[in-house]
């Protein structure tokens, strides 16, 4: 072989290897394969002054390949899924477990994003015993005001905004709904536990957070009542969460008037569950109808300026609550089981993509103070 032609093969042999790192180094910081698209959503959501953010699931988040990085580049909020309910933390009276929450708040300071602390006060995932037995008022009010200081306490500075109150209006839109809280605590229940909050960290943002009062109904204007009564009386709260779990039926009636009418008592509105359950197995046109809907929900909270971020309940259809609660449907999020995108994650990103445009132009046009 001439020198020549030695030259070359090393040449050629170094460019290989060059190019060979180069797509390993892609393939681990996209995931599933391929980038989702050329911008993240939290940047494209950034643009469009909202966060966007996922409910977490500790086991993925300790150790399912590719969930963190995806969960790193796609989102700029966090909501633990359930490592900080009351059954997850304290399973038994006194004994604390902070393992899974702890992690989540980590991950988040190291990837700049802001936690949504969920939840305080719900009647779900409780530990026995707290359910198996009987309180007075005093006795249960003050279990709840050292839960609260407890966890608030802990997490005073890292967590941003809470989901206080979850999920405590009837469905039938007639009062408080039946639960230990309710039954014990009454209508002090409410704006003793909001107090209480405030008190345990005086800068976290706290909302009451609940589910099927989407657009408007007989439960949404309950809801509706009780936050501005909280508001006329000087209770401490910020925002109110909408949970938003659809379905095909689609985006309820009413629902961006709905979010504008709590956002007129000058308060914060979210988005803070989103996913859209389809039957499974879904084809084409169920996943094209899916991506419109998810699509339709981030316009509407980019045309509410109190609108403050859109949370989805799991981003991959491998790590979603539907096919457990829900037999028969499933494939509701935004990225299927090996963690590529799907219609919703392209049409979610365009609606943030045009959103971005129509909020900065609107910024833009608004006269400074
Ligand atoms: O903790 C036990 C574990 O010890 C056991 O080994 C395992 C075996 O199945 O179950 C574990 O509990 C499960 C828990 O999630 C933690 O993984 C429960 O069975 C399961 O029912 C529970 O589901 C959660 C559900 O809330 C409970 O109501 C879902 O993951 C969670 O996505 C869902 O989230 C709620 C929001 O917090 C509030 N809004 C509605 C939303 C959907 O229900």
């Amino acid at each position: 072989m001439t020198r020549r032609r030695v030259l070359t093969v090393l040449f050629l042999g170094a460019a290989l290897c060059v190019a060979l790192l180069f797509a390993v180094v892609i393939r681990e910081t996209s995931v599933g394969g391929e980038p989702n698209g050329d911008v993240p959503l939290r940047r494209l959501a950034a643009d469009a002054r909202i966060d966007v953010g996922t409910a977490v699931r500790g086991p993925a988040l300790r150790d399912y390949p590719g969930y963190r990085a995806e969960l790193a580049r796609e989102f700029s909020t966090v909501t633990p899924e359930n490592a900080m309910k009351w059954d997850a933390i304290e399973p038994v009276r006194g004994r604390l477990r902070w393992t899974d929450a702890d992690a989540l708040v980590r991950f988040a300071r190291a990837n700049d994003q802001l936690v949504r602390g969920h939840t305080l006060v719900w009647h779900n995932q409780l530990p026995r015993w707290l359910t198996g037995r009987e309180w007075s008022a005093e006795a249960l009010g003050r279990v709840l005001r050292d839960h609260i200081r407890t966890v608030m306490g802990r997490y005073r500075g890292r967590v941003a905004e809470w989901d206080v109150l979850n999920e405590l209006t009837a469905d039938s839109g007639k009062g408080l709904r039946t639960s230990l809280w309710s039954d014990v605590l009454g209508e002090d229940l409410a704006p003793k536990a909001l107090r209480w909050a405030r008190e345990a960290d005086p800068d976290a943002e706290l909302y009451w957070n609940e589910i099927a009062a989407d657009g408007l109904s007989r439960k949404s204007d309950e809801f509706y009542r009780r936050v501005k009564a909280l508001v006329a009386d000087g209770v401490p709260l910020d925002g109110v969460g909408f949970q938003a779990h659809f379905n095909l039926d689609g985006v309820p009636k009413g629902f961006e008037a709905n979010l504008r009418r709590f956002a007129d008592l000058g308060l914060d509105v979210r988005i803070t569950e989103l996913d859209v359950a389809l039957e499974v197995p879904a084809d084409d046109a169920a996943r094209k109808a899916q991506a419109d809907i998810y699509a339709q929900v981030a316009r509407a909270c980019l045309r509410v300026p109190r609108c403050a971020g859109i949370t989805v309940w799991g981003f991959t259809d491998r790590f979603s609550w539907i096919p457990a609660s829900q037999p028969g449907a499933g494939e509701a999020t935004l990225l299927d089981r090996g963690l590529d995108p799907k219609p919703a994650y392209r049409a979610f990103a365009e609606a943030l993509r045009a959103g971005s445009v129509a909020r900065s132009t609107a910024a833009d046009a608004t006269p400074s103070p």
